[in-house]
């Protein structure tokens, strides 16, 4: 991949913490990274990964809620601050996500409903208007016509738990979440609509699920992939998407998940 700048987000642990670390560590690393995390007290693992980045590669944290408009906007002017005037933000990663199980329905409370869709559904699409133009200026920066990550991208971690076709699947206790399931296809939907509004602007705009992975919200014990090979597969298939994905809900292999 051809990155020289990527946020992403809930970084501090699971997924996103993974993806920094392989991106630091990648054959051509980013030249700018911002890892946002929620709170102060749970960044030492980015520091040391910071630390060990190679010469030429910033690490920047950047404190954010994602569900505060405040912390939104403050992330876009330090990243509009450190990038300076000309480069733009090249990769969103919208990766936070909480997965509040509740037992079935009509156990479903209106807390759990609003806490996963302000989180799951409704920060990425902030976070994505909010960043829009940064990302805007990199797609123009690049004289490509193609919608590509290496021109400019969101990349919106998903769950095929949001696939409306496959909502009749064994119902393990925390697929019968309301909240969950329904907040991630709400973020399917709004990135579907959204991509097709940004397509113009060179904005490449995918959902991908990261398959079941070994964190604190697809279960350390229960879940079949390591961070590690779930975000290796996803850094392989970035950069061999384009203009027919636009839009798409895939896998971390590229492969369409039925909406
Ligand atoms: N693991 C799986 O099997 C799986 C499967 C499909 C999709 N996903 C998706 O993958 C993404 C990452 O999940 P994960 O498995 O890595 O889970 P995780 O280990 O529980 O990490 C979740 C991350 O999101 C952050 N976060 C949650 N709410 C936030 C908020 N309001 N503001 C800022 N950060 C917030 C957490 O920060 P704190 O430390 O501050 O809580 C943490 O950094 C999620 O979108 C999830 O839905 C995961």
């Amino acid at each position: 991949m051809d990155l020289e700048s990527v946020l992403v987000t809930g970084a501090n642990r699971g997924i996103g913490l993974e993806l920094v670390r392989q991106l630091v560590h990648s054959a051509a690393p980013p030249r700018f990274i911002f890892a946002t995390h929620r709170t102060a007290d749970c960044q030492q693992e980015l520091e040391e990964i910071a630390k060990g980045a190679p010469d030429g590669v910033k690490l920047i944290l950047v404190q954010m809620d994602v569900t505060s408009s405040s912390d939104i906007s403050a992330a876009r002017a330090k990243v509009e601050e450190t990038l300076g005037e000309g480069l733009g933000l090249q990769l969103l990663v919208n990766n936070a996500g909480i997965l509040l199980i509740q037992r079935r329905f009509p156990s479903t409370t209106e807390d759990n409903l609003k806490e996963q869709f302000a989180t799951n559904t409704v920060a990425p699409v902030m976070i994505f208007k909010e960043m829009y133009p940064l990302l805007q200026k990199a797609a123009a920066r690049r004289g490509e016509r193609c919608l590509s990550v290496n021109r400019a991208a969101v990349l919106n971690i998903s769950s095929f738990a949001g696939s409306i076709d496959k909502a009749w699947l064994p119902p393990r206790s925390w697929l019968a979440s309301v909240g969950y399931r329904t907040s991630k296809a709400a973020l399917n939907m709004s990135m579907r609509l959204i991509s097709a509004t940004v397509r113009d602007s060179g904005v490449l705009v995918v959902n991908m699920c990261p398959g079941w992975v070994k964190t604190t919200l697809g279960g350390e014990e229960i879940a079949d992939l390591e961070p590690e090979e779930s975000v290796k597969d996803i850094l392989r298939t970035l950069p061999t998407l384009g203009d027919a994905h636009q839009g798409a809900f895939i896998d971390r292999h590229g492969k369409e998940i039925p909406f």
